[in-house]
């Protein structure tokens, strides 16, 4: 049987990358204030990226954005290239110029992936104490974000879970370590154990390029070492994808 029918992928499709970014901040804003009215607090996740950029920026245009309660607020990032804060590959730092900056988010509620270590395998394991620490887990504790953001790669990644690279797939660990073999920068990620537990998970994809990777991902068997956004598909219930029209292109 094909993915696409067993698993019923929840697909909006907007007219353009544009209408794509509103939808997911409204996304956002209404997962925010579900989960400040019935828990008390809101935890997010955040990707990098090129689409996610357009969603802050509407974020940060926002009247209802201003007036969340940010100090019961706090935001995570789902991964990070090992660069400083201030690099232009830094996750956290497209996400504080395009977003968090313009809102009165308390600094101690912003939780960045850490990159200031000698030895990434170290900013892993304190990324991990962070989260242990805001969720206050107890040992073997899985963190339950309401909302985590995610993008989809070309290739058919999400996070840093990469085709051809080395991440666990079989782990408990919260954060790991992705190595990269061609050269390019390696990175921390959130586990799929920690993905696959949020209560919400929206994936933003856009541009034509990705249209032939999405049909395959949505009509394929899962394949998560080919297509590591498979990992999603045991909670493809709780996931929406967000999609413009040129990336929904080859969708049958
Ligand atoms: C990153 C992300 C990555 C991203 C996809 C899609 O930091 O690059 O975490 O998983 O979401 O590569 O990125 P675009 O939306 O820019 O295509």
């Amino acid at each position: 049987m094909e993915a696409a029918a067993k698993y019923r992928p929840n697909i909006e499709i907007a007219e353009d990358a544009e209408a794509l970014a509103s939808r997911a901040a409204d996304l956002f804003l209404s997962t925010a204030r579900e989960a400040l009215r019935s828990r008390g607090a809101f935890y997010v996740a955040l990707s990098g990226g090129q689409t996610p950029r357009l969603a802050f920026e509407k974020l940060a245009a926002s009247p209802a954005a201003q007036s969340l309660l940010w100090q019961h607020i706090h935001v995570f990032w789902v991964d990070e290239r090992y660069v400083p804060v201030d690099s232009p590959q830094s996750n956290y730092r497209l996400a504080s110029e395009a977003f968090l900056k313009e809102v009165p988010i308390p600094p101690d509620n912003v939780h960045k992936i850490p990159t200031e270590y000698e030895d990434i395998c170290t900013a892993a394991r304190s990324y991990e104490t962070i989260l242990r620490n805001a969720f206050a887990l107890e040992e073997g504790g899985i963190p339950e974000f309401d909302l985590i953001v995610l993008g989809m790669g070309a290739d058919g990644h999400t996070a840093s879970l990469l085709p051809n690279c080395f991440a666990p797939f079989d782990t408990d660990d919260l954060a790991c370590v992705v190595y990269v073999m061609d050269g390019r920068l390696n990175r921390i990620t959130l586990t799929h154990p920690v993905l696959r537990a949020a209560r919400h998970l929206a994936v933003l994809v856009s541009g034509a390029e990705k249209a032939e990777t999405l049909r395959k991902v949505l009509t394929g068997e899962p394949d998560e070492v080919r297509y590591p956004i498979h990992i999603l598909w045991p909670v493809l219930d709780k996931v929406v994808w967000l999609v413009d029209r040129d990336a929904a292109a080859a969708i049958p």
